[in-house]
C-alpha cells in the first residue's frame, strides 16, 4: 500500500511521537490550531516551554488528516523539544519534508506543521506579553 513512501514518513505514521494535549490554560503553554483550506485537515501542536530556560520541554500535537500530515506533526513534537522560541522559528517545512521524503504534491501537509509550531509559540508569546502586562500595571482596585 505505502511503497511510494519513504521509511521516514512510515514510521512516524504508523508510530506516531506525541500523540495527546496539553492543557490550553496553563501559562507556560502554547497552542497552535491550523488547518490547510485546500484538503481541510487540522492539526493542533502544543509547547510546554520552561520559564528558567525558555526551552520547550514537551510538545503534543492531534491531527486530523492525512497520513504525511500525522507524520509532519510527530516529526516537529520531536524537532521543538530542547529548543527555544527563536530556535523553532526557524525550522522549515521543507526540512521536515525533505526528512520524511514527501512528494510535492504533499508539500503543503508539512507546511501545515510549520504553521502549527509558528501559531503555538506566538500563542506562549502572547500569554506571556499578557502576564507581564498583568504584573507591571498597577491596580487601582481596593
Ligand atoms: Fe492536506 Fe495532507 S492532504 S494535510
Amino acid at each position: 500500500v505505502a511503497r511510494h513512501y519513504h521509511e521516514n514518513v512510515i514510521d512516524h505514521y504508523e508510530n506516531p511521537r506525541n500523540v495527546g494535549s496539553l492543557d490550553k490554560n496553563d501559562p507556560n503553554v502554547g497552542t497552535g490550531l491550523v488547518g490547510a483550506p485546500a484538503c481541510g485537515d487540522v492539526m493542533k501542536l502544543q509547547i510546554r516551554v520552561d520559564d528558567d530556560s525558555g526551552q520547550i520541554i514537551d510538545a503534543r500535537f492531534k491531527t486530523f488528516g492525512c497520513g504525511s500530515a500525522i507524520a509532519s506533526s510527530s516529526l516537529a513534537t520531536e524537532w521543538v523539544r530542547g529548543k527555544t522560541m527563536n530556535e523553532v522559528l526557524t525550522i522549515k517545512n521543507t526540512e521536515i519534508a525533505k526528512h520524511l521524503s514527501l512528494p510535492p504534491v504533499k508539500l503543503h501537509c508539512s507546511m501545515l506543521a510549520e504553521d502549527a509550531i509558528k501559531a503555538a509559540v506566538k500563542d506562549y508569546m502572547a500569554k506571556r506579553a499578557k502576564a507581564n502586562s498583568l504584573i507591571t500595571k498597577p491596580n487601582y482596585k481596593e
